[in-house]
């Protein structure tokens, strides 16, 4: 059987209280309509139709160059309505499974479970429920007495017997294409919402003596909804909790799992150690053995092997192997720093390499410089790299020993081997194995009459 997919995300997502459409919110970094689309993806279902309408342009913008198809939905008219525009873009020999872009924590396993059931029981419609404690807001799976699939009502069309039902639908189905839309064709909109219902094309179906199947999931957290922000901050804290498990699984260390905040796509090695009050975010990939935080931020990096980062923001940046960052230090776009290098506290980097071995270790700002192996930056110096128009650059040459409190005056060269004398305002190039000096001679004034001594 080839199945297709459907995702329903034209709704405006009211109580997000957004300008934003509610799918495009992000959980762990990522928009959640993106784990609706990389579950189905994982369950190996690759042909996908997005249903958007409010906001589309922030939905589309997420898929830039992906296979996704999209249709619009110009006025939510409810569930039904928003699978009808799919009508033309889903093969009608297809199973189409059809489920809403606010449920972030459906596991691709959930799906396959639901492809397969539907696939072996030859249904025409199969649609999984849920058993919960608390049903509040869902719609309630109404049996027969042989608890076959009779209909699905909506907690505003129910009564009090039917609210007490705890079974309830996820809003997630697997139909056959040809199916579904002659159904679709006949629902109308009596109902205390005034809208198109997907569910009734259920009972439809059912009352035409074709099979409709119900299979229940197994865990309550893979279908939850989120309407509002509160319930986004708790799928948050399932998703970070699941991506903490799969790291420690993979043997990662992490201290402190609830004070540690890690991305769904970064990628970290073998006996790294996180500790406590860190955000990994982004597309981060950090190598084995490093020692991260406590207190770090990094995001959209990759960093080496045997690294460690203590107390620091790091942004954009590449380390190599055997680096030692912080505390205090921050690290910005485009900073690269080559094996065994230090940056110690209030250092501050921005798109500039530091070779092999060379040290950076207190208050300096180095911007847009190529520094070699081996060079040792005094503590306070300054790239001055900014003319208020232009930006230059700074060259410091493989063994070069900066003096402590050195104005590099961009364009600027040291080279290898040279020094710069303490205090030193530098604006012209110093030539390898020199002594670039720049200040005034010392007086020392009685503090009587203010005569030389
Ligand atoms: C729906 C189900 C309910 C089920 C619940 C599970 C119906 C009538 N009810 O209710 O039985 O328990 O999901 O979470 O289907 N959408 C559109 N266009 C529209 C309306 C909605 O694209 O005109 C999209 C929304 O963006 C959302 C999805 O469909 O992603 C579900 O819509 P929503 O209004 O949240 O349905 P529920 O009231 O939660
Ligand atoms: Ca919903």
């Amino acid at each position: 059987m080839n199945f297709s997919a459907v995702i329903l995300a034209a709704g405006k997502g009211v109580r997000m209280c957004s300008e934003w459409p509610k799918v495009v919110h992000r959980l762990a970094g990522k928009p959640m309509l993106m784990y609706v689309v990389d579950a189905l993806k994982a369950a190996g279902i690759d042909d996908i139709c997005l249903v958007v309408g409010h906001g589309k342009e922030y939905v589309q913008k997420l898929f830039d160059g992906d296979r996704i198809r999209f249709v619009v939905q110009e006025e939510q008219r409810g569930t039904g309505h928003a699978l009808m525009q799919a009508e033309k873009a889903v093969d009608p020999a297809s199973a189409v499974i059809v489920l809403a872009g606010d449920t972030p924590l459906l596991r691709a396993s959930t799906i396959k479970n639901l492809r397969d059931f539907h696939e072996n029981s030859q249904a025409a419609a199969s649609v999984l429920s849920c058993k919960i404690s608390k049903p509040r807001g869902y719609g309630r799976i109404i049996r027969n007495a042989d608890s076959s699939f009779a209909r699905i009502v909506e907690e505003k069309d129910a009564g009090e017997r039917e609210k007490a039902i705890n079974e309830i639908n996820s809003g997630i189905y697997c139909f056959q294409a040809k199916e579904v839309f002659r159904a679709l064709a006949q629902i109308n909109t009596a109902n205390a919402q005034g809208e198109y219902y997907l569910t009734d094309v259920l009972e439809i179906m059912k009352n035409e003596d074709k099979k409709v199947g119900i299979l229940i999931a197994e865990v309550e957290e893979d279908i939850y909804g989120i309407n509002d922000r509160i319930q986004l901050s708790q799928a948050e804290s399932i998703i970070r909790k699941r991506k903490n498990t799969a790291l420690m699984k993979n043997g990662v260390t992490i201290i402190d799992p609830s004070t540690t905040f890690i991305d769904r796509d970064v990628r970290i090695g073998r006996d790294t150690i996180i500790l406590p009050f860190t955000m990994i975010e982004g597309n981060t990939i950090i190598g084995e053995r490093c020692e991260i935080g406590p207190s770090s931020r990094i995001n959209d990096s990759v960093i080496a092997s045997d690294v460690s980062i203590e107390s620091s923001r790091v942004k954009e940046a590449r380390i190599a192997d055997k680096c030692v960052i912080g505390p205090y230090s921050y690290l910005r776009p485009g900073a690269v720093l080559q094996q065994g290098v230090k940056v110690g506290d209030f250092v501050e980097i921005k798109k500039s390499t530091i070779g092999e071995d060379s040290k950076v270790p207190h208050l300096t700002y180095v911007g847009d410089a190529q520094v070699g192996r081996g060079v040792n930056i005094g503590a306070g110096t300054i790239t001055c790299n900014y003319d208020g128009k232009n930006k230059y650059e700074t060259i410091l040459e493989d063994g070069a020993f900066i003096g402590s409190n050195t104005n590099l005056v961009a364009p600027v060269k040291i080279g290898k081997n040279a020094v710069t004398g303490a205090g030193s305002t530098i604006s012209r190039d110093v030539p390898a194995n020199s002594l670039g000096v720049e200040r005034a001679k010392q007086k020392n004034l009685s503090r009587r009459n203010n005569t030389v001594e």
